[in-house]
């Protein structure tokens, strides 16, 4: 008998039969884009940390909306610069808030994309924290859960197809939907950002949208990076609160997150490759040191097969474009 007898390289001799014994496949209809929103006119401002993303204002996004209609790319996700900051977060749940305003122009132009709405408030509050603050500086949970409950109506009532909260306050999630069902979207779904670390990884999308914390940081509420059990426990109270799809974030490292909570839960699993995770292999693709599409394909692959079943990405449009999905 010629040795050895079990040879796993056979089925890795050929493209095609590679291919057909591939555990894993990355599909276009669980990639999800994120977009910034910018007050002003005539914008499609590059962000410097992030090549390829821009900050589109609402006179320049139906050309967005166009390419992502044309790609067919099944959803956004929708991030907002207001024109002013105050400690209301007033653009965060305004009727004519930017989010809101650009709802409604996906959903005229290109109704079958689903819109779905980062439900926060730091992108807006004057602090640059993600809710009302304490005199020495805390963000205050339950006094914001009214606001992040304000802004996720709003959000629906232009249109929203899903809510995503992203701001970490205990409650939030029963907050949300109980106000959604009194105000009549009971059938509006939420997907909550539930296992969501301080994460350095965010670095360039606090450029992006201009969110840094004009103090401290946000490790009294975001979850610390140590902690694996603690996420479970964030995401079981996410699903008991009746949140529709949970969400890991940042992806790449906490992909054994992906996979625990993707054991722990039946619902859907989105995972969140966040602007820290893109920033990295762009830095690198542009130095020569890495080959870009093949380590976003490798990186989005592995989110994959962790056990998401939605891929957040700003390599979203790429993927489609390259052919990769
Ligand atoms: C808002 C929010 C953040 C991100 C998504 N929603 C920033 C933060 O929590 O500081 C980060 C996304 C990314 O880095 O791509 N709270």
């Amino acid at each position: 008998m010629a040795f050895p007898t079990h040879r796993p390289r056979r089925l890795r001799r050929n493209e095609t039969l590679r291919s057909m014994v591939a555990e894993t496949r990355l599909s276009r209809q669980s990639l999800i884009q994120p977009l910034f929103i910018t007050a002003g006119h005539d914008l499609r401002e590059p962000i410097g940390s992030m090549p390829g993303q821009y900050r589109w204002s609402l006179d320049r996004l139906p050309e967005m909306i166009d390419t992502l209609a044309e790609l067919d790319l099944p959803a956004v996700l929708l991030f907002g610069l207001p024109a002013t900051k105050d400690t209301e977060a007033t653009g965060a749940w305004h009727e004519d808030g930017v989010v809101q305003q650009a709802t409604r122009l996906f959903k005229q132009r290109a109704p079958r994309l689903q819109v779905i709405c980062d439900t926060c408030l730091c992108e807006y509050t004057s602090h640059g924290h993600c809710g009302y603050l304490t005199a020495d500086g805390q963000v205050e949970n339950d006094s914001t859960l009214g606001l992040l409950a304000r802004t996720a109506v709003s959000q629906a009532r232009a249109g929203a197809d899903i809510i995503a909260p992203s701001d970490m306050m205990d409650g939030r999630v029963a907050a949300i939907r109980a106000a959604l069902d009194a105000e009549g979207y009971s059938d509006v779904p939420i997907m909550s950002y539930a296992a969501k670390y301080a994460s350095a990884f965010y670095g360039p999308f606090r450029e992006a949208a201009d969110s840094a914390p004009a103090f401290g940081d946000r490790r009294g509420y975001q979850m610390d990076p140590a902690n694996r059990r603690e996420a479970l426990r964030e995401v079981l109270l996410d699903v008991d609160e009746g949140a529709d799809m949970i969400m890991v974030k940042p992806a790449m490292p906490y992909l054994d997150i992906i996979r625990e909570v993707r054991n722990a839960v039946d619902l859907p699993v989105a995972a969140y490759q966040v602007s820290g995770e893109y920033a990295m292999i762009k830095a690198a693709a542009a130095n020569g040191w890495l080959d870009e599409q093949r380590t976003a394909v490798e990186s989005l692959t592995a989110i994959a097969r962790a056990g998401a079943d939605l891929l957040i990405t700003y390599y979203a449009e790429q993927m489609v474009r390259w052919g990769c999905v």
